[in-house]
C-alpha cells in the first residue's frame, strides 16, 4: 500500500492486487470514457518495447497495446475527463490486464508490460503538443458547456507568459474580470498585482489563471459539475506551461489540483507535487481584503516559492 500523499508524480511499487477504491475509481472513469464515447483503450507501450524488445514477448500472439488505441484517445482532442486527474502513486503504478478492446468479450486477459511514467491518468489528460492557443481554440468563443454560460460576458481563459515558471491559479472570475476578459482585475486581483511586484517580478512574467472561465453568478463558489466540465482546460493549460511552481489561490483550486478536501490550514506551508511542477497553496487574495493578517501569511508561502524560484527576498526595511 502506498503512504498517502497529494501530487502526482511520486510512484509506488506495481501491484498485482487491486484495492476496492481503486478499483472503484478506475471502473468511474472506465465508464466516464464509455459515457464519452471513448471506446475501451490501453497505453501505447509501442515505445518502451521498441526500447525494451524483452518486452514484446508479453501478449505474443494478441494485438499489440497499440492497436487497442482508439483514434478519439490517441488523437485526444476529446475534453479530458472532468474529474481531477487521480493522485499518481495511488493508480498509476497499477498493472492492468486488458482484453481486446474492439472484439469486446472473449479474449484472455493480456498481462502488459508494467508501466512507465506517464500513468495510465496522466497519459489520458495529456494532448501532444498542446499549446495554449489550442487551448483557448477548443474552449471556442462561446462556450456552452456548463450553466455557467448563461449569464457570463466573457470567457475568462488566463493571461501572461506562456513558459512562465510561476503560476497562479484561481477559482473563477468575478465581475470586474467578467467585464474585462482578464483573470485577477478587480479589488483581488490588484492585492495578487502588489504581492507578484512583491516578489520581483511583473504581471506578465507569470501566468494567471482560474478553475472555472466564466463567472459564477453573484460570485458564488463554482459547483463541482462547473468545476469538473471546466477543470480539463486548466489542467491542458498547466500541461503546456509546465511552470516550476503553481500556487493555488485559495481552496477550490488547491482542492480541484490535488483532488483533496483538506483545509487550507492544513495544505499552506508545504510543497505538494502536480506532475513536473511544485505546488502550493495559500489563501486567496479576496479572502486577505476580508481578513488582512492573512496577509502576512500567504507573503510566507510565497516566499517559499520565490527561494524555489531563486528569487532574491527583498530587504527587510530598517
Ligand atoms: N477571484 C478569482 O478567483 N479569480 C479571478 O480572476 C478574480 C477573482
Amino acid at each position: 500500500m502506498c503512504p498517502p500523499h497529494f501530487g502526482r508524480t511520486r510512484r509506488c511499487a506495481p501491484t498485482n492486487s487491486v484495492n476496492p477504491d481503486t478499483r472503484a475509481k478506475l471502473e468511474a472513469r472506465l465508464k466516464y470514457y464509455r459515457d464519452v464515447g471513448i471506446p475501451a483503450f490501453y497505453r501505447d507501450r509501442a515505445a518502451s518495447a521498441a526500447a525494451d524488445p524483452s518486452r514484446e514477448s508479453v501478449g505474443v500472439g494478441l494485438r499489440p497495446a497499440r492497436d487497442a488505441v482508439s483514434a478519439d484517445a490517441r488523437v485526444g482532442l476529446k475534453p479530458a475527463p472532468t474529474k481531477a486527474p487521480t493522485v499518481q502513486g495511488k493508480i498509476g503504478d497499477l498493472k492492468v490486464a486488458a482484453t481486446d478492446a474492439h472484439s469486446g468479450i472473449g479474449r484472455a486477459p493480456v498481462a502488459l508490460p508494467v508501466m512507465q511514467a506517464p500513468g495510465l491518468f496522466d497519459a489520458a489528460d495529456r494532448v501532444e503538443g498542446d499549446t495554449l492557443e489550442r487551448i483557448q481554440a477548443d474552449i471556442g468563443p462561446d462556450c456552452r458547456l456548463c450553466k455557467l454560460c448563461r449569464k457570463r460576458k466573457s470567457i475568462v481563459f488566463g493571461v501572461g507568459n506562456p513558459k512562465a515558471e510561476l503560476v497562479f491559479v484561481g477559482e473563477g472570475p468575478g465581475a470586474d474580470e467578467d467585464a474585462q476578459g482578464e483573470p485577477f482585475v478587480g479589488r483581488a486581483g490588484k492585492l495578487l498585482t502588489q504581492m507578484i511586484e512583491a516578489m520581483g517580478l511583473k504581471r506578465s512574467d507569470v501566468y494567471i489563471c482560474n478553475v472555472v472561465k466564466c463567472r459564477p453568478p453573484e460570485n458564488r463558489t463554482p459547483e463541482p459539475d462547473e468545476i469538473a466540465t471546466c477543470s480539463p482546460f486548466l489542467f491542458r493549460q498547466l500541461d503546456a506551461i509546465k511552470p516550476k511552481v503553481i500556487v493555488c489561490l485559495g481552496s477550490v483550486a488547491a482542492k480541484t489540483l490535488l483532488d483533496t478536501n483538506a483545509s487550507m490550514g492544513k495544505l499552506r506551508q508545504q510543497w505538494f507535487e502536480y506532475k513536473s511542477s511544485k505546488l502550493l497553496a495559500t489563501y486567496h487574495p479576496a479572502y486577505c481584503l476580508r481578513n488582512p493578517p492573512s496577509k502576512a501569511d500567504v507573503w510566507k508561502d510565497l516566499q517559499m516559492a520565490m527561494k524555489e524560484l531563486g528569487l532574491e527576498q527583498p530587504k527587510r526595511k530598517k
